[in-house]
């Protein structure tokens, strides 16, 4: 088990985020913490505090490159470095295909892939130099199918794969760790976005009845320390996975027939 000194999560102030945040907090980790919502990621920082950990936060939008590259910059004129990196912040959208505006699929693909691959990249001459990083990617099982209102969400999750596989590929120093939630209790409904670029805004019966946040994130921390290559956290909505390996008319039968909210 691999134990980690400094780490980096993005979209740390709510959700699956900030409860990994708070298990690496109670380890005495040193955190830095990072999403657009500055009240959030405080009242995270003084948690993580307050458990044991050392914390501060910045407030950086995954989809904007200037963004990324301000908080970039300053993290090497401190010469901070970071043995492991959450990769985290995502939205996700509620509207069909055909009625999702282009502009909407940019900003889905810009703020949960481009995001998290702008970000590695400027990190670059600390991954080559680090003897060891772990770089963990919240995925989703939306990533390994296709899901209906989630066209532009599977597709970046899907791109996730591709890209940090060989990026891990490439580097014996870098491990990477899919973690793959299926349902969890978080508010990432209430973000996703509908096709005209509004904001959903409501609670789904799903996310609500999903996994608890503080589980999912003892099971995800427990795969990153063990450096495990992909993690399904989630309950019985993982079936969906196997059944899209093993039985993909099955999958295509249910995927069409399970609430999608
Ligand atoms: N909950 C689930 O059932 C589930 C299932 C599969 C995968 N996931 C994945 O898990 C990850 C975390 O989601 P969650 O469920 O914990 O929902 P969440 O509570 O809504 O967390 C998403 C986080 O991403 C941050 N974020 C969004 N856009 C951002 C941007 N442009 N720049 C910086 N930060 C941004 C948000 O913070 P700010 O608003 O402060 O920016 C928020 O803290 C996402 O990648 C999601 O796709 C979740």
């Amino acid at each position: 088990m691999k134990k980690f000194e400094s780490i980096l999560i993005t979209g740390a102030g709510s959700g699956i985020g900030e409860a990994i945040a708070y298990c690496f907090a109670r380890q005495g980790c040193r955190l830095m913490l990072v999403g657009r919502n500055t009240e959030r990621l405080e009242a995270v920082t003084k948690q993580c505090v307050a458990l044991g950990g050392k914390a501060e936060w910045r407030q950086v939008d995954m989809s904007n490159a200037d963004s990324i590259d301000v908080f970039v910059n300053e993290q090497r004129e401190q010469e901070r470095v970071f043995d492991c990196l959450v990769l985290n912040a995502g939205i996700s959208q509620r509207a069909l295909t055909l009625d999702t505006d282009i502009l909407v699929d940019r900003k889905i693909m810009e703020t949960n892939y481009f995001g998290p691959v702008c970000l590695t990249k400027k990190l670059g001459y600390m991954l080559k130099s680090n003897p060891y990083t772990a770089i963990a990617v919240t995925n989703s099982i939306s990533g390994l199918f296709g899901f209906p209102l989630r066209s532009a969400y599977c597709a970046s999750k899907h791109a996730l794969f591709g890209f940090f596989e060989t990026l891990e590929l490439e580097n014996d120093n870098i491990r990477v760790t899919f973690l793959i939630p299926g349902r969890i209790n978080t508010p990432i409904s209430k973000s996703a976005v509908l096709g005209n670029g509004e904001t959903y805004g409501q609670m789904d019966s799903g996310q609500a009845h999903g996994l608890d946040v503080g589980k999912c994130a003892e099971i995800a921390v427990r795969a990153i320390e063990k450096g495990k290559h992909r993690q399904l956290i989630g309950g019985k909505e993982l079936l969906m996975v196997y059944f899209k390996k093993w039985v993909p008319p099955l999958f295509r039968h249910l995927a069409r027939k399970v609430s999608a909210t």
